[in-house]
């Protein structure tokens, strides 16, 4: 799980004669098992336990603000993903009635309060009913595990618009932020909805809401098992996950065409929504939302509607103009990023219609959405995006298409025609992935430059920006991704000797004008003592005395270049950030999941 934060990390357990056993050391995961070798891990045995890495968010990332957090007395512990809004309030009542906290987290609060309700009031000595009563008094989004050291033989877990799933093994029960912390021991799992807790025991799980009473959560089995979330002999997840991508986007197409018909997974809307839609906003953060200024070109021309794309996290504080004819397409891996479901709800306050793209069954984002098109991209654990990203691009390609089906504007015999277009990437992608090693070689000798400019026109635009937010991201390298006809706008004044400058060539077929148009742009730059690297479509061969450095990749139609261009991109951006000594599946600050807004 240490994909989701690691900038800290602990364990608790409890012993099964009333004690709470517990560690924490700052740094990643390896820091806490070294502190676990000198401080023995046979203390460690137990009935039940927990632990936790942290994405910090309240207090540096520092031993004493890691989790899991305790009371005074030290009999509870909580660990917690999210943020509790309320939590400057919490605190000063905790203070005023003279308990002294020992980190600056916000979680702490939550651990004296489930302390002190387990122990007076109507809740006392009932350890779910105890987290229920604070769990109504916190405000914003989390995941709370509690133990209590009086209670060995349980553990309670909460949720509020953060991911919480139970684990269902036999004579073990797992609760964990995702099902790869379980996926080892069971794929039987349930899914909690929206202010539901949990209590397990080693004999099965109880759910109620946060008022206490029965409820309902879905289960479901695990369509992948622990090989999917492992390296199988890579360095990196990164590396094993751009290889995955042929597989990947053979996934996300798998079952989408049936009858002659687009077929999304989860439609709970009509045809006839679909037929009244007038606009269509795309919002999403990242390389998500880069995937979503991929879709604009596609949907726009398939379906002749009007696309906005937005980043989530600007579009709700300026009031968009939305109504019950606006589809909103959320486009999430994770299905849990803060932004983009705060996008989601606003748009569903104004009457719009969500259309969900998410790689993660069941998580919030799908949940709260009118209809859902999975990606099936299997698990994520590098946390830069990559084989998400080719089938998100591929997902909003569907989503284009089941639009142009509904209104009418592709004949069904151009729908099939573009669907086998699509069903024909994942062996276009397997052939980009034999530039791997000259793209590696490559990044071996970028690794010591100071900058990485990165180019591109219409759909080589948006790959662009991708390109450069890997290299930031990863290398942690300033790179910058223009629309090359932006150039001499501004950009251009970056351009000195010697600066690398990546160029996303359109195919010389496809897109003739566009073609020498960069060509102009490169020769501009050329000129002024750039060094380029062009990313062109093979047998090009009127773009060799422009490249000082070529990659080829397979010919394919305009609006699926993406899918190839991208790949030596994401090579790229690895190779440099591994020649670098960075990590490249755990870059500094960032966490997979950023479920915080
Ligand atoms: O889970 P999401 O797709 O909503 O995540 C969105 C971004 O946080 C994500 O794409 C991020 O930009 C990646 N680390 C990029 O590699």
């Amino acid at each position: 799980m240490e994909y989701r934060g690691y900038d800290s990390a602990g364990v608790a357990v409890l012993d099964g004669a009333g004690t709470l056993i517990v560690e924490r050391k700052a740094g990643r995961l390896a820091n806490l098992e070294t502190e676990l070798d000198v401080t023995g891990r046979d203390r460690f045995a137990g009935t039940a336990g927990m632990g936790h890495t942290r994405w910090a968010t309240h207090g540096a990332p520092v031993d004493r603000n890691s989790h899991p957090h305790r009371d005074t007395a030290e009999r509870v512990a909580v660990v917690h993903n999210g943020i509790i809004e309320n939590f400057a309030t919490l605190r000063a009542e905790l203070e005023a009635d003279g308990i002294e906290l020992s980190s600056d987290t916000d979680t702490e609060t939550a651990a004296h309060l489930i302390a002190r309700a387990y122990t007076d009031g109507p809740a006392a000595g009932d350890l779910p009913a105890s987290v229920r009563t604070v769990c109504r008094r916190l405000e914003g989004a989390f995941t709370l595990v509690v133990t209590h050291a009086d209670e060995p033989d349980l553990i309670v877990a909460a949720r509020r618009s953060s991911p919480l799933v139970v684990g269902v093994g036999e004579g073990e029960t797992f609760v964990a932020s995702d099902v790869s912390a379980f996926i080892e021991h069971t794929r039987d799992a349930v899914e909690l909805g929206q202010d539901q807790l949990v209590a397990i025991t080693r004999d099965g799980y109880e759910v109620t809401d946060f008022a206490g009473e029965p409820a309902q959560a879905k289960p479901f089995t695990v369509a992948w098992d622990l090989s999917a979330a492992e390296k199988g002999g890579h360095d990196y997840f990164m590396l094993k996950e751009i290889e995955e991508q042929p597989e990947a986007l053979a996934n996300t197409l798998r079952g989408h065409f049936d009858h002659g018909r687009i077929i999304l997974d989860e439609q709970r809307m009509s045809d006839q929504d679909l037929r009244d839609v007038d606009k269509v906003f795309v919002v999403a953060c990242g390389t998500a939302y880069h995937s979503g200024l991929i879709a604009k070109y596609a949907i726009e021309h398939w379906t002749r509607l009007p696309v906005e794309v937005e980043l989530a996290s600007e579009f709700r504080y300026r009031d968009p103009v939305l109504d019950r004819d606006t589809l909103v397409v959320a486009i999430s891996q994770s299905g849990e990023t803060a932004d983009t479901l705060e996008a989601v709800r606003h748009a569903r306050g104004q009457k719009a219609r969500v259309l969900a793209i998410c790689n993660t069954n069941g998580a919030q984002i799908p949940r709260e959405s009118d209809a859902v098109l999975y990606t099936h991209a299997g698990p994520e654990v590098g946390v830069a995006a990559t084989k998400t990203f080719t089938s998100q691009i591929a997902a909003n390609y569907l989503v284009g298409l089941a639009l142009a089906q509904a209104r009418g504007t592709k004949y069904p015999d151009e729908v099939a025609r573009e669907f086998a277009e699509l069903e024909a990437m994942p062996a276009a992608v397997q052939k980009a992935l034999s530039t791997v090693d000259h793209v590696r070689a490559l990044g071996q000798q970028l690794a010591d430059s100071k900058a990485v400019l990165f180019l591109g026109r219409h759909v080589g635009f948006p790959v662009a920006l991708e390109g450069a937010l890997k290299l930031k991201e990863l290398a942690y390298m300033h790179a910058e991704g223009f629309a090359a006809g932006e150039l001499k706008h501004g950009p251009i004044a970056l351009i000195e000797s010697g600066l690398p400058v990546v160029v996303v060539m359109p195919s010389p077929k496809g897109r003739a004008v566009l073609h020498a148009k960069l060509l102009s742009n490169i020769s501009e730059i050329q000129a002024r003592g750039a060094r380029t690297i062009v990313i062109a479509e093979e047998g090009d061969d009127t773009v060799r005395p422009f490249a000082d450095e070529l990659v080829e990749v397979p010919a394919v139609p305009t609006l699926l270049q993406p899918l190839v261009s991208s790949v030596p991109l994401q090579v790229l951006a690895a190779e440099i950030a591994r020649t670098r000594g960075y990590d490249v599946d755990k870059p500094r600050n960032l966490a997979k999941s950023v479920t915080v807004e």
